[in-house]
Order: structure tokens, then sequence, then C-alpha cells
């Protein structure tokens, strides 16, 4: 989901600046590793990543503690907006740190958050502890938070630092707290991020020296009456290293309430129906005097026994280093599936990429045995956080068919699982709960992106694809009896072939609004269903999907006008009139800034979180035919270009993702070159502000990965456009196939990356791609898969400074459904 417009218009409003509060020794840090580092196998990829980059300019990017896919994120929760819990704005307090959170959600009251602890000074002892969130919050020592993969530390403004390393549904804490003072620590039980406690219960068991709490709490991105289970085991005693002193509870509010019971071991807290966010309540305790406590974490969505047993399990009695020290191959693991000729790259590219990297595999969050709910008892993998899918189809999962087949049939059987518990594959999966869908079930795109890439490995990687097809048929056919949580509004859909404004829907109800971006979305999942009834050979459902696909063409507008450029998608009425939206409402040329745009019952302008301008743009199984309904060529370009220089780009956006790169369909993939160039250089960096909007579970870290790398994907296809790549070698190994490809940038000139414009006379347009030897047979505009990866070997791309003689496909430009596209499964 995504919250970009908002920010957008926030921006406008008031620039903030912040400083810096990451310490300026861990940028430092990485440029050092990256100049240290050869271009052996031997790399610590680790440590080109700044877990920073997103924490601030609502990036909602979680820099805490994790292992690849890990169910624990530990990070500090700040005040104000804060989805991650973290952010780097050094005004902001901190509540304490927490081992469960999201990373590069939208959320607008955060998600997780829950069973904070914060480290205390109680001069006065356990009675005069600062237990209530306003009363113990403090800042941070300025320039001193430190995070690296598997790794979280903050200092707070009295000295005592925190830190934190991970396993998956565990991990170790470690304080250090100046010399000579008694240890005391809060920890929270009623509050989360969203204030959303539904009940629960906590208990002290003295002599184990642990504390077992949890409870229910309210879903953050779906509907608010929903609630989730979630638990935590906190063991105290560090294998008998420290000795717990005073123990109890407390419970609190703003106004008044601070009360403690010392010696006390239970609460046993219900909803409380009038004001209860604001009811607070946890747990008191205090060492003898040691420097550094260490205190071990387990959670668990089943049950605080079986937390226990997680922590048990999984970090047991390992030391804080070792914790680290795994958690750290792990991640070197994973990175190093794409290595790149670092001493040849230039410095801020290289720390891009792996922090890109990185953040594509922190979410979805690993919670296999962990299972819940309508869901729980599951024999199938299980994912929490697939938050949304609307915004991860795009890049996020074509980058893991890249390298990791192995986890993209995990999240594949997650999501057929979805579909077998409650008939419709998961849209937005938030905290084990169903979330808001957005454009329908972009599920649809993500399950056949993967079976185009692994049908033939697919039951080896244990997905059925006779399932998976009959979950696409689910969410293509079935119309659920309130699609705001599930599958799409197919029963309208079918009848008028578009979504109708205004529809009388006498079976199914769900938030009236979007009917142009659904329209839009519904068409392209069904083109993802329409390529895996080919691959299957089921003949008339290909025809019929195939059909269903063009229907985007059914909100297709001839008349509408815009800054002197005809047709635009519309809203639709039963009848078939348009209903006239102005394309530019809702984009950031719009001067109306109370537009409601998003997922509001208010939001009358026919398009999710974008403008038709923007909107308009979107066929991407058949963009030939939207130039021709355009105009042809020339007015495309001159479309794009001005979607561009006009400011309806929206770099932070999921329906904009592919616009740069438009300029293939027309011809001219040089000017996609320039424009990508453009893009990243205003958009993207190196420091905390370094992300246009927030990650949106690593969407755009996934998109400027694909930007680095010169490729971008078509969505349930193989296909891959060629641009041009910032770094002059790299190597993708798929750690399933056994293959590795090697791609060499001949005439690679530095000179070409950091800069808004590509300067004259710099190699940098794709003159050729040659794949094993062999000139590519799809030219130098676009490759398969297939041809360029799936067998590994040795790709040259050629550049040339030559950019009129580049800008031209030969001959060849990508696919399109009306130009005989996609004619056969590979
Ligand atoms: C908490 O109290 C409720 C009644 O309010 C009771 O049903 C439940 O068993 C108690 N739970 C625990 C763990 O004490
Ligand atoms: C914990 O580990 C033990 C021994 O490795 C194993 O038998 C048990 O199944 C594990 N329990 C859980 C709940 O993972
Ligand atoms: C490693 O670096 C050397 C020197 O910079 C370069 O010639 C070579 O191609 C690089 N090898 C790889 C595999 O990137
Ligand atoms: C998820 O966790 C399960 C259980 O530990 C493991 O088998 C699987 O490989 C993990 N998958 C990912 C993507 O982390
Ligand atoms: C395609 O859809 C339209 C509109 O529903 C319908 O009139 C037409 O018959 C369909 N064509 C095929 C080949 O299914
Ligand atoms: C179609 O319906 C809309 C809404 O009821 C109405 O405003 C419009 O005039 C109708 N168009 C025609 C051609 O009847
Ligand atoms: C801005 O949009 C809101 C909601 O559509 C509308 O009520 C208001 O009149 C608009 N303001 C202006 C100045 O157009
Ligand atoms: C755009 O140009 C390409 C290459 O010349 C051509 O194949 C294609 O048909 C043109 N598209 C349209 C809609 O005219
Ligand atoms: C890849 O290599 C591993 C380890 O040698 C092996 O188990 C696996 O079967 C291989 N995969 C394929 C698809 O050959
Ligand atoms: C690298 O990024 C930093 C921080 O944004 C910036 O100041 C510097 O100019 C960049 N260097 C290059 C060569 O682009």
């Amino acid at each position: 989901m995504d919250r970009v417009l908002s920010a957008i218009l926030l921006l406008q409003a008031f620039f903030v600046t912040t400083v810096a509060q990451p310490s300026p020794e861990v940028q430092q840090r990485i440029f050092q590793a990256i100049a240290g580092a050869g271009n052996s196998s031997e790399i610590d990829y680790s440590a080109f990543v700044n877990p920073f980059i997103g924490t601030d300019n609502d990036g909602n990017v979680c820099p805490g503690a994790s292992i690849p896919f890990g169910m624990v994120k530990f990070t500090t929760d700040m005040t104000g907006y804060a989805p991650a819990g973290y952010v780097a704005d050094a005004s902001r307090f901190v509540r304490g740190l927490s081992p469960l959170h999201d990373s590069g959600t939208g959320s607008s009251l955060g998600t997780y958050g829950n069973f904070e602890i914060l480290p205390l000074l109680c001069p006065g002892g356990f009675e005069s502890c600062t237990t209530t969130l306003l009363s113990r919050q403090r800042l941070r020592k300025r320039n001193t938070d430190d995070a690296s993969p598997g790794y979280f530390s903050l200092t707070l403004d009295n000295n005592i630092k925190m830190e934190a390393t991970a396993t998956r549904r565990a991990g170790l804490e470690r304080f250090t707290f100046p010399t000579g003072s008694k240890p005391y620590f809060v920890l929270d039980l009623a509050n989360d991020l969203p204030a959303s406690f539904a009940g629960g219960t906590l208990d002290i068991d003295p002599d184990a020296g642990r504390i077992k709490l949890g409870g229910s709490y309210g879903s953050s991105f779906g509907p608010g009456r929903l609630n989730y289970q979630v638990f935590a085991c906190y063991d105290l005693l560090n294998g008998g290293q420290q000795t717990l002193s005073e123990y109890g509870v407390w419970t609190g509010d703003t106004f008044g309430l601070d009360a403690k019971g010392l010696g006390q071991t239970h609460l046993n807290l219900t909803l409380n129906l009038i004001g209860g966010p604001i009811y607070q309540s946890g747990a008191l305790f205090s060492f003898e005097p040691e420097e550094e406590i260490v205190i071990r974490v387990g959670v668990s969505f089943i049950s605080a026994d079986q937390a226990c047993v997680n922590a048990e399990n999984e970090t047991g009695m390992s030391t804080f280093e070792d914790v680290l020290e795994e958690a750290r191959s792990q991640w070197n693991e994973r990175l190093g599936r794409i290595e790149i000729d670092v001493p040849n790259t230039p410095p801020n590219v290289t720390a891009m990429l792996y922090s890109s990297l990185y953040r594509a595999g922190l979410t979805p969050n690993n919670a296999t045995g962990e299972a819940q709910g309508q869901f729980k008892d599951t024999t199938a993998y299980y994912f929490d956080s697939f938050y949304c899918s609307w915004d991860t189809f795009r890049t996020f999962f074509p980058l893991l068919a890249l390298h990791s087949p192995v986890e993209y049939a995990q999240m594949v059987d997650s999501y057929i699982d979805g579909w077998r518990k409650r008939g419709w594959m998961p849209e937005c999966r938030a905290n084990n709960l169903p979330g808001w869908t957005q454009g329908g079930s972009s599920a649809d795109n993500i399950v056949s992106h993967f079976a185009m890439y692994y049908h033939n490995e697919a039951a080896d990687l244990g997905v059925d694809l006779d399932e998976l097809y009959a979950a696409l048929l689910a969410d293509g056919d079935l119309n659920p009896p309130e699609w705001n949580i599930d599958g799409r509004q197919v029963n309208v859909y079918k009848k008028y072939g578009y979504v109708p404004f205004a529809v009388l829907d006498v079976s199914s109800t769900g938030r009236q609004t979007r009917e142009g971006s659904r329209t839009l979305e519904y068409a392209f999942e069904d083109f993802g269903i329409r390529q895996v009834a080919q691959l299957l050979g089921k003949t008339d459902d290909e025809a019929r999907y195939t059909n269903r696909s063009l229907w985007y063409r059914n909100v297709w507008d001839p008349e509408v006008e815009s800054d002197g450029f005809k047709g635009f998608m519309q809203k639709r009425f039963m009848n078939g009139s348009f209903a006239f939206t102005d394309p530019a409402n809702c984009s950031p040329n719009d001067r109306n800034q109370s537009r409601p745009c998003s997922l509001q019952v208010t939001n009358v302008n026919g398009f999710y979180e974008s403008s038709s301008w923007e909107y308009s743009l979107y066929a991407p199984h058949d963009t030939d035919y939207l130039i021709h309904l355009m105009g042809g060529n020339e007015t495309f370009l001159k479309r794009l270009d001005h979607f561009f220089d006009a400011g309806y780009y929206l770099a932070g956006n999921e329906p904009s993702f592919q616009t740069p790169v438009g300029y293939h369909y027309a011809n001219h993939p040089a000017q996609s070159v320039d424009r990508v160039r453009e893009v990243v250089f205003d958009n993207f960096g190196i420091t905390a502000i370094g992300l246009p909007g927030n990650d949106d579970q690593a969407a755009m870290a996934t998109l400027l990965a694909f930007h680095l790398l010169g490729l971008y994907p078509v969505p349930s296809t193989t296909q891959l456009l060629i641009l041009s790549p910032f770094t002059p070698k790299y190597t993708i190994h798929n750690t399933y196939l056994n293959t590795s490809t090697t791609v060499t940038v001949l005439n690679f000139d530095p000179e070409s990356t950091g800069k808004r414009k590509i300067p004259p006379g710099v190699a940098a347009y794709v003159k050729s791609v040659t794949i094993n030897g062999e000139v590519s047979v799809s030219g130098r505009c676009y490759v398969d898969w297939y041809d360029m990866f799936r067998e590994g070997g040795e790709v040259v791309i050629e550049l040339t400074e030559d950019r009129e003689g580049a800008d031209d496909c030969e001959g060849m430009v990508p696919d399109s459904l009306s130009t005989g596209g996609w004619a056969e499964a590979r």
C-alpha cells in the first residue's frame, strides 16, 4: 500500500530537513568496505548495506536487526508518524525497543511495535520509575544510531546503549548502563504502534527469570474489527549471569493513572471498551547493579509458550556475537546471489544496489509454523505481511525470480494456501489478517510470473500448477460477497467489460470507488491468468482471458483533453457514458491539496493513489495498442516527455514504475536510458532521505535494483527490457537451477552515472547484446529470461556514445498482445 500522495502533498506544504541521525560512521564504514573490496567471491556484502536508507522522507523503512525474511525485526519505536517504528528524525522521542515490525508499509498508524522494552535509570527506586509512554520517552544521544544486516543499536540521551541481533523468531537484546547504575526496565503489554490492544495477559516467573505475555491487537491495514494474536517470552537471567532484583506490574494512562504493584506477577486485562488504547500496562523490573544486561526474546503468533520454545530453539545459549555472526552470514549468502565488479563500480551505486537487495530480503515475514486464525495448522509455508501485492508484483517478485526460485515458490505456496483457506488469494495480508485490496487480485500476476519462469521445476519446488491455476480462476471468476479484502468485483466487470461507476450490484459489497484503476488492474490480472491458461493448454480459457485482458480499452475516453493531449482513461457509467474527471486530479500537479485520492470513501476520482495522467499509460501487456489509441508513436513520445517534464510522474508510486522505460515501445530505447538516469538521480540516494516515498515492502528497492542492473521486467512474462547498467559487470547466481549468468558491459563509463544527464560523448547507450557468443535473437531492446539467464553463461552488452545510432530497436520492439506478442508459452 502506498501513502505517497499524502507524502508529496506534505512535502509541498513544508519541506523538512532533518539532521541525519544515523552515526556518520555508518556511511564511512560502508565506503571503506567498498574501497577495500576486491572482486573475489570472499566479499562481505553485508558491509555495503546502509539499513537507514529510507528512514526519513516517509520511506517507512525498518532498519531493525533481522535475518532474511525474519519475523523479528528489532528496532526502536519513535513518537509521531513512524509506521516501521524507527525514523531518523532526531527530534522524535524514543519509547522503547521492540521485536516485531514491518518494513516499508504506509499504514498510517504503524504496524506491530508490540512488547516494547525501555531501559531506565530510577534513582528514586521502583516507585519512581517512569513507566507510562509519555513519562518515559527520551531523545537519543546525537549521531550514534547504528545498524548493519543483523544488528541495530541506539544510545539514549541518558547514555544507556541498546543493541539487538536476531534469529527468525527470536533474538538477543544487550543494554549497557552507565557505571554504577542499577538497571531498570519497563516492558509493555498493551502498547503497540497503532494503539490497538484488545486484551491480553502478562505473567512474571521471578525464579525462572521469565516473563510471558501476549494478547490480541488490531489490524494495521484492514478492517479495524479484526484482531490478531501475538505473544512474547522475555528471559531475563542470561543463563544465570544476571540477578533479578525487584519485579512487578504497572498500569497507567495520560490522566494521572500511574500505579505500580511491587512483587505482583500477573496482569489479565480485556479490551477497554471506552477509550481502550490510552490504557497502558506492563511489567517493571530491575537487576542487581551490572553494566551489561542481556535479555533473550522470543515471539510467536501461536502462544507465549511457543515464544519461549522459539527463543530456546533458535537462540539457545548463544552469545550476542554468535547470533550476529550467524545473521550476517545468512545475509551474505543472500546478497552474494548478485555480484558486481566492486572495484570498477561507482561506490554510491554499490551502496544503493546492496542496500536495495538487503531490503528486498527483509519482507515478507517468514512465519512458517506460526500461522494463526484461518490459516493455522497449515502444512504450507506461511508468510505474514504480503503488504501489499499491488505494490510487489511489478518488481519485487520479478527480482526474486532471477535468483531465488526456492523462496519464491514458498511464497507462492503461501498465496495458494490463502486461496485454500479463504477462497481467494491474499491481496494484502497485514498482521496475519486480510488487508484492504487496492487494484483487485494482484496475486494473479505474482503466481503467474512464477509459473512463467519455473513451470518446469514447479513440482520439485512444491508448487502444483493445477492448484495454482484453480486459485487464479477463483480470483478471475468468483465474485466474493465482500471484495474489500478478497478477490475482485468480477460480476459487474464481466457484465459490462469494465467496472462501472455507480453500478447496481445486487450480490456483493465493497467500497464504490477506483472504477478506472480497478478496470485497468483487473485487465492486467486477467493477462496473468491468460498466460497460465496458455501454458497449461487451456485453449478456451486462454481466449476468454486474452479478451478480458483487453478490456482496459473500455475505460479509454477518446474525447477527454488535458495539456493538449487527447484521450484518457476515465471512469464510466453503466450506460456507457463516461464520468469526467480532470486527468490532473490526484497528480503532483493537482493544486487541490485536500482531495482524497486513496481508499477514502470520498475519493471520487476513479483512480487509486494516482491520476488519470498516470494510469492512462498503464497496459503493460499491450502498450503498442495504447500507443495507437494515443495517436501513434510520435504523439506517444511527446506525451511521455510531457508526463515527465510537466511533473505528472511519481517515482514513488507503483503505477508509474514502467513509464520511464515506455520509450522502448515506441522504438526509442535511448530515450528510456536517459529517463532512467534522470529518475535515479532525482529520486534515489544513499542517505536516510534516499527514497522517493515509502518502500512498499521493497517495491521501491527492487525497482532501483532493476534500474541499476539495466533491466526492466514485464510481470507475468519472461520478457526483460534492456537498458544501460550502472556497473561494468554483474553476475546473477540462480540458487536452485545452479546457473550463473555474467553480464559484461563493454565500454562502461562511470561518467554515465551519478549525473542527471549523460554527458555528450559518454558511452551509455545499448549497441548490441551478445549471449554466449551469439547476437541476441531478440535484438538490443529486450531479452527473454530463457535466453539470457535460464542456462547461464556469458552475456555482453556493448555500449556506445552514439545516442542517435542506438536509439532504435532495429525492428524488434518488446511484445504487445495486439501485435502478436506472447504467441506461445516458453
Ligand atoms: C483472564 O480472565 C478471564 C476472565 O476475565 C479468564 O477467562 C481467563 O482465563 C483469564 N486468563 C488468564 C491467563 O488468567
Ligand atoms: C525445538 O527444537 C527441538 C529440538 O531441536 C525440536 O524437536 C522441536 O520440534 C522444536 N520445537 C519447535 C516448536 O520448533
Ligand atoms: C576484477 O577486477 C579486475 C581489475 O579491476 C578486472 O579486470 C576484472 O574484470 C574483475 N573481475 C570480475 C569478475 O569482476
Ligand atoms: C521459512 O522458514 C522455514 C522454517 O524454518 C524454512 O524452512 C524456510 O526455508 C524459510 N523460508 C524463507 C524464505 O525464509
Ligand atoms: C470479447 O469480449 C466482448 C465483450 O464482452 C465480447 O463481446 C466478445 O464476444 C468477446 N470475444 C471473444 C472472442 O470471446
Ligand atoms: C448515463 O448515466 C448517467 C448517470 O446516470 C447520466 O448522467 C447520463 O446522462 C447517462 N447518459 C446517457 C447517454 O443516457
Ligand atoms: C478540493 O477537493 C475537495 C474534494 O473533492 C472539494 O470538496 C473542494 O471543493 C476542492 N477545492 C477546490 C478549491 O477545488
Ligand atoms: C511504433 O514504431 C514501431 C517501430 O517502428 C512499430 O513497430 C510500431 O508499429 C509503431 N507503433 C504504432 C502504434 O504505430
Ligand atoms: C543444484 O545443486 C544442488 C547441490 O549440488 C542439488 O542438490 C540440486 O539438485 C541442483 N539443482 C538442479 C536443478 O540441478
Ligand atoms: C554519492 O552520494 C552522496 C550522498 O548523497 C553525494 O553527496 C555524492 O555526490 C554522491 N557521489 C557521486 C559520485 O554521485
